[in-house]
């Protein structure tokens, strides 16, 4: 992977990170567990590029053992991060909020095993994974459920476990273009602290076509996550 680049962009290239927006939040956004992407879940499955990111979880998935199981964690349709870690016989496991994306990915992949719930309250099917891939996903969680998931992702990998996932390096805030919703990034120097702390190593980063910024973590063998 290449080296650390200011990335600008969070989700698919289209955020402005330098704009600090007032968010007003309504009941039914504080209950809605995909964080607005049920509402817009068509636009999601229609529009979702096939080819941003597909080169660095491909690189990423073919790093892993051969056959490894991967967590997907919002893993939306599941075009094209589930479906590019299949095609190389990954086994995938699916775990999106949103009803109508969860009825998609399984559309799409009968044979994956997929959930319809939360991160922040999935058990992630009470087993150990080898991979754990998260794009477009942890800037949409509060700080606090971001580091709580850091550790919950650690302890769902087997001992050199790898997670990569998606967030901008700079600490920021921003309207997400699609949803309206408040994302926040907490910076690559607070990730890189996060990820030490729950045992990990950063072994690298990457920035694809659409401006999405890549952390790429190990989990060490000994960790007690
Ligand atoms: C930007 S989309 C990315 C989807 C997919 N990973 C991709 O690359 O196309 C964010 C996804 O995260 C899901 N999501 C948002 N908040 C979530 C949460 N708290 N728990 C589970 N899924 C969530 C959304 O439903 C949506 O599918």
């Amino acid at each position: 992977m290449r080296g650390d680049r200011i990335a600008e962009a969070g989700w698919k290239g289209n955020a402005d990170a330098s704009i600090v927006r007032s968010f007003g939040m309504t009941s039914s956004d504080s209950d809605d567990a995909s964080n607005g992407w049920e509402a817009v879940a068509a636009d999601l499955v229609a529009g979702r590029s096939r080819t941003i990111g597909v080169a660095t979880v491909r690189a990423w998935g073919r790093s892993l053992p051969a056959g490894s199981s991967v967590l997907d964690l919002g893993c939306g349709s599941g075009v094209p991060v589930s479906q590019t870690l299949m095609d190389d016989g990954l086994i995938v496991y699916g775990v999106d909020a949103a009803p109508t994306l969860i009825a998609a990915f399984r559309s799409r992949f009968p044979q994956a095993t997929a959930a319809c719930e939360p991160v922040e309250s999935s058990r992630f099917f009470e087993r150990t994974f080898d991979g754990v891939v998260a794009v477009g996903l942890m800037f949409l969680l509060s700080a606090d459920v971001q580091r709580a998931l850091i550790r919950r992702v650690a302890a769902a990998l087997r001992p050199c476990g790898r997670f990569l996932f998606t967030a901008p390096v700079q600490r920021c805030t921003w309207a997400d273009l699609q949803t309206g919703r408040e994302s926040r990034s907490l910076g690559g120097e607070v990730y890189r602290a996060l990820l030490e702390d729950a045992g990990f190593t950063l072994v690298g980063t990457d920035v694809d076509e659409g401006g999405n910024h890549y952390y790429d973590a190990e989990r060490s063998r000994d960790a007690d996550a």
